[in-house]
């Protein structure tokens, strides 16, 4: 009998009815995993890999390498443990789902990264609304390899501890610098432009799209300009963020956001698809396609 997800109840946000579940840290039950879990594993896994040669950010494929990530089986969090905390000293973590903000920035501050046991089911492989196993451990897991990369993901959690205690406006600046580089990330490598956000690494769908579709526009990483920007979670992102390095992330949250925050209490948030005059344009989007609903 396949293990359930320990679901609390469903609360409504301003992203809709979202799943809340225990906070707990389990233990991965690896044992209880079907036939079934680790077939929609592989199929994910040859899926994506296929599609990601000449995509993914370099290092992305290398580090699934390192962690010996096969579409055999899914992985043991115990296995690849023994290889991270080595690497840069992160752990992963069993959870069940989602977590509420301050817990999950609680995790990443201590370097411990909190992986959905449960995988979706068959009929969910292109598209599920919530994170699960496969976008955790094949969307997240091997930049935590990256040394650079890894410190940008703990100063990201100490900095989310920080805004929850100065409030919902600051949360809200500091959630899109998470979206619009850990999950929707490029990064401008020696040979093209290439992918390293994990809600793109983990969806078929968004592979494609982000890098190839005209649609869309594709502005150099600035800060500010992110913390500004509205963001889309149910059709592909209108705007995608790119960087030079992973060192360019690190500089940009090096500084305290206390005053950051202040400032852009002041100034009006940006729609989603918008391209400002300053904005360093590698691509401006056609628009084709895009939803005119609110964006997030
Ligand atoms: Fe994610």
């Amino acid at each position: 009998m396949n293990a359930q997800p320990r679901r609390v109840e469903h609360l409504q946000t301003d992203k809709g009815s979202v799943p809340v579940y225990t906070t707990a840290v389990v233990e991965q039950p690896w044992s209880t995993y079907t036939r079934e879990d680790h077939a929609t594993w592989a199929t994910l896994f040859e899926r994506q890999r296929e599609i990601l040669v000449g995509r993914a950010a370099r290092e992305f494929i290398e580090n699934q390498h390192k962690f010996g990530m096969t579409p055999q089986a899914i992985p043991k969090f115990s296995d690849l443990n023994r290889v991270l905390k080595q690497a840069t000293g992160w752990e992963l973590i069993g959870v069940e789902g989602l977590l509420p903000e301050l817990t999950f920035f609680d995790h990443l501050a201590n370097r411990r990264f909190p992986v959905t046991w449960w995988i979706r089911k068959p009929e969910q492989i292109d598209y599920i609304s919530e994170p699960d196993l496969f976008h955790d451990l094949f969307g997240h897991v091997p930049l935590l390899l990256n040394p650079v990369f890894a410190d940008y993901m703990q100063a990201y959690g100490k900095g989310g501890v920080k805004a929850h205690g100065i409030g919902t406006e600051a949360l809200v600046n500091l959630t899109r610098l998470y979206w619009y580089t850990v999950e929707f990330g490029l990064i401008r490598q020696d040979d093209g432009l290439r992918i390293y956000g994990s809600g793109i690494v983990s969806s078929k769908g968004d592979s494609i799209h982000c890098l190839e579709s005209a649609a869309p526009n594709r502005i150099g990483f600035d800060l500010q300009r992110i913390m500004r920007t509205r963001y889309r979670i149910d059709t592909y992102q209108k705007t995608y963020f790119v960087i030079d390095s992973y060192d360019e992330l690190i500089r940009a949250t090096e500084p305290d956001f206390t005053p950051l925050y202040a400032q852009l209490a002041r100034s009006e948030s940006i729609p989603a698809g918008a391209v400002l005059p300053g904005d360093d344009v590698l691509q401006r989007g056609t628009g084709e396609g895009w939803a005119d609903n609110a964006d997030v």
